[in-house]
């Protein structure tokens, strides 16, 4: 017997209960015998049509005839209600919508529970499933660029024999800076922005813990477990105190470098990053060494590349080039000798071997190929952008 709008009696809990519960078998059994685009319209109608639909009898039954002290209790119930029919008009339209339909739906798409739900209860109606209608479709993911950027870096030293190390990203402070010659309390370490793991205060210095702020660790991790000749990349994940703005992110991406054998001098180091930067950016690129420090490093050296932008001319468009501030030159990565007093930390012999470091960011290269303008991108799982790799 179909569902009516009963006259209350008198307005009890017990009985507003039991009125709300009719009304909702009533509604989720006609929802789901909903079959067809007509049966959803005389179905709507019933419910919803503001001249007599059940919903404008509700309100006038139940809430109208209310006394003065029940009217609340009624008013919620008949919202309550309200809220109800209009979530499950629309889904009742889910019982005949054709599998493209859900898959095109602005809210279902891309929900595969939705769609096996929907499936189950077709067959359950008898509905017939048409399965010559094209599958679900899984767009392909793309490459993170900055992994992609990481993967192409990594790939040139391959080509050099050079071979991966990793690293923890949870370091102590022995390999973040100790090793590395950076003593403790010296003014190098500012330069750094650590991140360190609270509570720690009862450690030794050098057992306390950090998140690393650069690669270099995974050098002295390596010369600790292999004797030269040494070629690696350490590739890897870095963390500094930094505020994210457009060029600052406290997460990055870095590329350590790091050969140790006999007879290597600053020429070997020159060569091999003049080659790694044509290969990244272009056999047109040329690169320039510029006198830095880094503690582990000596003589330590910034690494210019000619601006890719402008040519090095430091002109473009008839106006100064704002990619190099006009000067010709972009500044890309630090690099340098390694110290011998890092030699003294694993054990090497300083008089015998001599070797260089170099150190990159992977997101500035990214930055530069791919013409990125906000380091953040890399990190909001923003698909527009993501899928711009693919
Ligand atoms: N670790 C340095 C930094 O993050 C970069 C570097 C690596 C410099 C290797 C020299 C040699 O700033």
């Amino acid at each position: 017997m179909a569902y009516t709008v009963p006259r209350l009696t008198d307005f009890s809990a017990a009985t507003l209960a039991d009125a709300k519960k009719a009304f909702e078998l009533a509604l989720e059994s006609e929802k789901d015998a909903v079959e067809s685009e007509s049966d959803w319209k005389v179905f709507k109608d019933r419910w919803m049509a503001r001249t007599n639909g059940i919903l404008t009898q509700i309100n006038d039954k139940w809430l109208k005839a209310a006394p003065g002290p029940s009217k609340r209790d009624v008013g919620q119930l008949v919202n309550a209600l309200r809220l109800l029919v209009e979530d499950r008009v629309p889904k009742a339209h889910g019982n005949f919508d054709t599998f493209e339909d859900v898959v095109g739906h602005p809210t279902l798409r891309g929900s595969v529970d939705e769609v096996i739900a929907l499936k189950k209860k077709r067959t359950a109606l008898g509905a017939s499933v048409d399965i010559t209608l094209p599958g679900i479709r899984r767009p392909l993911g793309a490459e993170h660029p900055v992994i992609k950027t990481m993967n192409e870096i990594i790939g040139v030293f391959r080509n050099l024999g050079y071979s991966v190390e990793e690293g923890p990203e949870i370091e102590t402070d022995y390999y973040n800076f100790e090793a590395l010659n950076f003593p403790p309390n010296h003014p190098a370490r500012d330069t750094q922005d650590t991140l360190f793991i609270a509570a720690q205060e009862s450690k030794a210095l050098r057992d306390r813990l950090l998140l690393r702020t650069h690669t270099s660790p995974v050098q002295i991790r390596t010369m600790q477990k292999m004797k030269p000749p040494v070629r690696v990349v350490c590739p890897g994940k870095v963390h500094r105190n930094d505020a994210p703005d457009a060029t600052h992110s406290p997460i990055f991406h870095q590329v350590e470098g790091l050969a140790v054998d006999t007879n290597i001098t600053f020429c070997d180091l020159k060569g091999t990053l003049d080659h790694a930067m044509r290969a990244l950016f272009g056999s047109s690129v040329k690169t320039r060494f510029y006198p830095s420090f880094f503690p582990f490093t000596e003589p330590s050296a910034d690494v210019q590349i000619s601006c890719i932008f402008c040519g090095g001319k430091g002109t473009r468009d008839g106006g100064p080039c704002r990619n190099c501030k006009a000067s010709g030159w972009i500044e890309l990565l630090g690099c340098g000798m390694v110290d011998p007093n890092v030699y003294g930390f694993v054990d090497y012999d300083a008089t015998k071997v001599s070797g260089f470091a170099f150190g990159m960011g992977v997101e500035r290269i990214a930055i530069l190929k791919y013409g990125v303008d906000d380091i953040q991108l890399f990190f909001q799982g923003d698909v527009r952008f993501l899928e711009q790799f693919g």
